[in-house]
């Protein structure tokens, strides 16, 4: 299951999706955790100190050695350098799994002990201003995308991204990857003017999009929040005690999280987990071909000196069978 959790810039997202991940984790379920967020904080979310958190490999870093792999020996992508962060795979690439030990996770990705079980973090690396930009060649998030669209994954195992509501995830498509979207907002009018924003986006692509209430301190805020987005509004998360505690370094164990904020993690899941029914491989394959034509004519023809759109295999459907028989 692919969950990203967006928002507003100080909404909670690498809160809750850390606690997402301790949900998922005390469960004993394989998690692969992703940080892709302008500020880099879920490491230290997951209870990293400052030290194991800046020695985290970057994938920004790394993508010759991620498009290298994946590539495998697909004869549509001649060479890692016109291999862009939408090139779609097809008959011959690697393909990723969420349990499995692969060159990516060696390269990119860092175990992390939480109560319950070890997850594996990886992330993407710090952003600069050339990242933000609309159509970068080597944008960060471009490195997630391409282990998103190589991805196979099924129900019981988990890929949580906490990532960055920006222009960059519209553009490429990155927004479209995931089986739920969680939006995380305060009960404020810039809390929702990011949902409006992304709502729009996402109606064109038939994307799951539920809204989490952050800080949600009373009444007032949960009306507020309820008369701005309607029936999105899935669960509200409240102002927390181990969170505070948390960051002053004094983490508690998961099991002492409020109780309310436990059960509203609980329906996290269960509403992600409700979703694979609805999974759709065909459409999960058009729309990442869809952006990468898209990306292909707007920048990346011009910046590789290839016709891109050849890289499109016609008859590759990603789906769990493929990746059963690869
Ligand atoms: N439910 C909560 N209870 C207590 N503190 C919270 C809660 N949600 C977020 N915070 C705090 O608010 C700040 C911003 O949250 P953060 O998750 O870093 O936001 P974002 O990733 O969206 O920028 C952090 O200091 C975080 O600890
Ligand atoms: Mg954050």
């Amino acid at each position: 299951m692919k969950i990203a959790f967006v928002g507003k810039g100080g909404s909670g997202k690498t809160t809750l999706s850390s606690l997402f991940i301790r949900h998922l984790a005390a469960t004993g379920a394989p998690v692969v955790a992703v940080d892709a967020d302008i500020n880099q904080h879920l490491g230290c979310a997951l209870g990293l100190d400052e030290a194991a958190a800046a020695a985290l490999p970057a994938m920004g870093d790394r993508l010759p050695l991620i498009k290298d792999y994946l590539r495998g020996d697909n004869p549509r992508i001649a060479s890692t350098e016109t291999m862009i962060k939408t090139t779609p795979p097809g008959e011959g690439s690697r393909l990723l799994r969420v349990r499995e030990d692969n060159p990516v996770y060696d390269a990119c990705a860092r175990p992390v002990e939480l109560d319950g079980g070890a997850v594996r973090l990886m992330v993407t690396g710090a952003f600069t201003d050339a990242d933000l930009g609309v159509a970068c060649y080597h944008s960060k998030t471009g490195a997630v995308e391409l282990c998103l669209n190589h991805l196979v994954d099924g129900p019981d195992e988990y890929v949580v991204v906490d990532m960055t509501a920006g222009s960059d995830s519209f553009a490429s498509g990155m927004f479209t990857r995931f089986d739920i979207t969680y939006l995380v907002a305060e009960p404020t009018r810039r809390g929702v003017s990011v949902y409006r924003q992304y709502k729009e986006y996402a109606r064109d692509y038939d994307i799951t999009l539920k809204v989490v209430g952050n800080k949600v301190l009373g009444q007032d805020d949960l009306d507020f929040l309820r008369a701005e987005v309607g029936d999105d509004l899935l669960v509200t998360v409240g102002q927390s005690d181990w969170v505070r505690a948390l960051e002053k370094g004094r983490p508690p164990r998961f099991d002492l999280l409020e109780e309310a904020n436990r059960d509203a993690l609980h329906t996290l899941r269960t509403t992600a987990d409700a979703t694979y029914e609805h999974r759709d491989w065909e459409r999960y394959t058009r729309q990442m071909v869809h952006f990468h034509l898209k990306n292909a004519r707007s920048w990346g023809n011009e910046r590789t000196g290839a016709d891109l759109a050849a890289q499109v295999d016609p008859g590759f459907l990603l789906s769990e069978r493929v990746a059963a028989t690869a």
